[in-house]
């Protein structure tokens, strides 16, 4: 969740620290800090509660200097978000500087055996026992020191460490979270994630769990668990470090609903040949014998990817026939699963590093399922530990609340449901090729949803005053009910709830009143009418309609106090034609009531713990 940069070479460290940092300041942003070694051999360190802009007024008033430095922004889970409990920790002595991402289970064990040792703790973190220990073991190699402390770690961790004795040099290793290494000329880089590492060189190292990496100016050299040389095997990433930024939108997450046309064409490149009906998904090894032999999909993810995975269970089960169970990645890895013999598990993640998902997927693997992933980053340990492995063309999605992201994970999932179809010999050319077909018209019409923006905002105008929503859809749009209602209340705080129509009478029709909007998901399909009379049921209750439906439908209209329309398309297409304006009246909602869009409170994009 947090972020973290590193860098040694022959520029001032400072800015190159606090530039990474704001790139990274989506995966935590309760606290910032840094620590700089100077040319004397003194570390110094800054440190700010609050947003990375604390940190950058503190550094302005009192700066620092130095050739190589570490930095970290933070997502509190041990101790509140103070200055105290803020990255980088220091040991006793102030020659060693530490910055962790991840949790450290067995951290009161240690640092009560630190303790009766005579060590003084000045913070409430479970990060300041592993910059003890490091200095406990300290006998003139740092990464001797560090190796021996992991030893003593149980739990998820990335670390930075820097030794004001051993100059221009940093150490660091990774158990769960990720760590990248950018490879520059005389200079080198050490980031939690890409993109602060991109405007300097596009050759990096993903770090392997387990791993411990000593980073000089001029060398890389990475060992194993066991102390063993390891390769350093580069990757070149080839996004545009523009797409990083904002672009002249508002917001990165406004930016990114935009983004989505062009995120879905690139998901369906070189995959997809409309003509021919061909779709070719190399990377996920799925044959015919696999897709004959396959006893079951298992669909895991958390939160939003969860919902694609809800989808996805729609698709394909009706177009392909196989069966698909889908769960919390947190409920499946703690629930005995029984998992098929020949079943595949499928992980959905943007990010790759989620915590749950990946243990999840581990569990499932480990009761003998084939493992594959959806996800958004390449080289991520979930794309690592799988079998097979579909991208999701998003590009990098820095708004926290998750928006192409979800419509290319739902992309991919409809690819995986038509090429079973292909392979189990479900669907002819003909009905394939009709599916690509809409398929490729679909960047075409977000475009033109995307367009009604104005008018989408007007609705948030006329709606953000109210305190609760009810999300409400069937079928395939059932799950996009509950994604429309999660992204209301993480970037609003209003609450929301999604619920299926269906089941409107049987409890939560008792909520209804004039206070009490309801979002219905409608365009044309087989239970468009079932949905229409669950409207009016809300209606006769006095509940303000906000209404999805078709373009032209006039019917809904007549109950509806408000309708935002989707282009008419084939219904097994809605899911991501609906999730269009549900993502832009949550944005226009958050705006006007002023909330913190890209950042909202307690939430991070990447949540590589528990
Ligand atoms: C919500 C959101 C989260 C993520 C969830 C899983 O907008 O982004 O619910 O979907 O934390 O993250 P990934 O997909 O990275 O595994």
């Amino acid at each position: 969740m947090c972020g973290i940069v590193g860098y040694v070479g022959h520029r001032d460290v400072v800015p190159i620290l606090l530039e990474g940092l704001t790139r990274l300041e989506y995966r935590g942003y309760d606290s910032a800090g840094v620590a700089v070694v100077d040319r004397g051999g003194s570390v110094g360190i800054r440190r700010a509660a609050g947003k990375l802009v604390n940190l950058k007024t503190e550094l302005a008033d009192d700066p620092l200097a130095g050739a190589y430095g570490i930095g970290h922004t933070r997502w509190a889970t041990h101790g509140k978000p103070t200055t105290e409990n803020a990255h980088p920790h220091q040991d006793a002595a102030g020659r060693i500087a530490l910055v962790h991402n991840g949790i450290i289970e067995n951290f009161l064990e240690l640092r009560s055996g630190l303790e009766e040792r005579g060590v003084e703790f000045v913070s409430e973190t479970d990060t300041e026992v592993i910059v003890h220990l490091v200095s406990s073991y300290y006998e003139g190699d740092l990464a001797a020191a560090v190796r021996r402390t992991l030893d003593d770690l149980e739990g998820i961790y990335a670390i930075v460490v820097a030794s004001a004795d051993e100059p221009d040099k940093l150490v660091t290793a990774r158990q769960g979270p990720p760590i990248v290494v950018g490879l520059g000329e005389n200079e080198n880089f050490i980031a939690s994630d890409v993109p602060p590492v991109m405007g300097y060189t596009r050759d990096v190292v993903f770090l392997d769990d387990g791993q411990l990496a000593v980073v000089t100016p001029d060398e890389v050299t990475i060992q194993d668990g066991a102390g063993n040389a390891v390769e350093a095997v580069a990757q070149r990433v080839t996004w545009d470090p523009v797409t990083a930024e904002k672009g002249g939108f508002k917001h990165f997450m406004l930016k990114e609903i935009h983004e989505q046309p062009t995120a879905i064409r690139d998901s369906l490149i070189g995959r997809v040949n409309r003509h021919t009906g061909q779709i070719d998904l190399g990377e996920l090894n799925l044959d015919e014998d696999l897709a004959n032999s396959m006893s079951e999909l298992l669909l895991l993810g958390c939160g939003t990817s969860w919902h694609a995975a809800l989808v996805g269970k729609y698709w394909i089960e009706k177009l392909a026939g196989v069966p698909v169970k889908v769960d919390h990645a947190s409920e499946f890895r703690y629930r005995d699963p029984l998992v098929a013999d020949g079943a595949v598990a499928c992980a959905i993640t943007q990010s790759g590093e989620t915590a749950d998902t990946l243990a999840a997927t581990r569990e499932a693997k480990d009761r003998g399922a084939k493992l594959w992933t959806i996800c958004n980053v390449v080289g991520s340990m979930a794309t690592r530990i799988s079998d097979g492995v579909l991208l999701t063309q998003a590009g990098p999605e820095i708004g926290v609340a998750s928006t192409k992201a979800f419509t290319t994970q739902l992309t991919c999932l409809y690819l995986i449901a038509l090429k079973l179809a292909e392979l189990r010999g479900r669907l002819s050319r003909e009905a394939i090729e009709l599916r690509l077909h809409n398929l490729a018209r679909l960047p075409g019409q977000i475009e033109g949803i995307v367009a009604q923006a104005d008018k989408i905002d007007e609705v948030a105008r006329r709606v953000q005053h109210f305190k609760q929503f009810l999300f409400i859809g069937r079928g395939l749009l059932y799950p996009i009910a509950l994604e429309g209602a999660l992204k209301l209340k993480e970037i609003s705080y209003i609450h929301a709830h999604g619920y299926p129509a269906g089941e409107m009478k049987h409890g939560p029709i008792a909520l209804i009143d004039d206070g009490v909007p309801i979002v219905a998901l409608a365009p044309q399909s087989d239970l468009y009418e079932k949905t229409a009379s669950n409207m009016q049921e809300a209606k006769a209750r006095d509940g303000f309609i906000l209404a999805v439906a078709t373009e032209g439908d006039e019917n809904l209209a007549d109950f509806s106090d408000e309708l935002l329309s989707i282009p008419d398309c084939l219904p097994e297409f809605a899911p991501l034609l609906a999730s269009v304006p549900l993502q832009l009246l949550s944005y226009y909602v958050a705006v006007r009531l002023g909330c913190d869009v890209d950042q909202p409170r307690n939430l991070a994009k990447s949540v590589t713990v528990e």
